[in-house]
């Protein structure tokens, strides 16, 4: 129910970021083995939605700057300790440990979205292929394996991504995930 203590807390192009992140991330999951092309498609996807969430880390609504939610690592472990004691306070925004997790995902994204250009490029295709690599057919295994150490590593954040969402909305008796979805939360 629409109240007047709701507040909007993600703009509409935070929660579109957000969704479709979540869709392309599935569909490079899904496709690495046999649909190649695709698998490239969601990686450009996830380039383009992560080159336009650094701009509106910088540009962009209240919630969604970096300075409202990059928080210094000291706070960041006092928050992390108050967690341990149930008594950690309620933000508006993203938390500390949720600011720090959102960091890095970001550069895990962006390492493995960029190793993934260059496993391609070494194969011969996509952007890289021109640029990097420009005579045809390098061996690409060197880069498949950083490719999907990071990939694998960026998994593993998502698992921890979900644990601090599924955890923050329990303790707080709030619905992050459904905040995420209409952009408000109870004031
Ligand atoms: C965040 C985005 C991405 C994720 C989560 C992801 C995930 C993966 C995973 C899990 C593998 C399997 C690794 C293995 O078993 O060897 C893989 C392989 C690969 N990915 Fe990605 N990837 C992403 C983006 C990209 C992009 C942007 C490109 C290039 C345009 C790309 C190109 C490749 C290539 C060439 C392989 C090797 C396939 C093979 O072993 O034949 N990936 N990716
Ligand atoms: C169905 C699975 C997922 C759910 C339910 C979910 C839920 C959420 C929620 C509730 C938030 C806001 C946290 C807060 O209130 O502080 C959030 C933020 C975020 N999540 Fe997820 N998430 C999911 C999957 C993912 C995946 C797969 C990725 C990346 C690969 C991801 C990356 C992010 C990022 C970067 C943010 C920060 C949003 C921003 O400010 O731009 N999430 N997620």
């Amino acid at each position: 129910m629409k109240n007047e203590y709701e507040i909007k807390v993600w703009d509409p192009l935070v929660r579109s970021f957000h969704w479709i992140l979540v869709g392309a991330f599935a569909v490079a999951w899904l496709t690495e083995d046999e649909w190649m092309d695709l698998h490239a498609y969601a990686g450009y996807v996830i380039a383009s939605l992560l080159l336009f969430r650094l701009l509106w880390g910088v540009f962009g609504t209240r919630y969604a700057r970096f300075s409202d939610f990059v928080k210094s690592p000291a706070s960041v472990i006092s928050y992390l300790q108050d967690l341990r004691h149930l008594r950690a306070k309620r933000t508006i925004g993203h938390n500390p440990a949720g600011g720090a997790m959102i960091v890095a995902l970001l550069v895990t994204l962006l390492i493995t979205t960029f190793t993934g250009l260059l496993a391609y490029g070494a194969t011969g295709a996509g952007p890289m292929a021109g640029v990097l690599f420009p005579q045809s057919s390098y061996g690409s295994e060197f880069f498949e394996e950083v490719h999907e150490f990071f990939a694998n590593f960026t998994l593993f954040l998502v698992v921890i991504h979900l644990a601090g969402v599924t955890f923050g909305s329990l303790l707080h008796k709030e619905n992050l995930v459904r905040s995420m979805i209409t952009g408000t939360k109870q004031g």
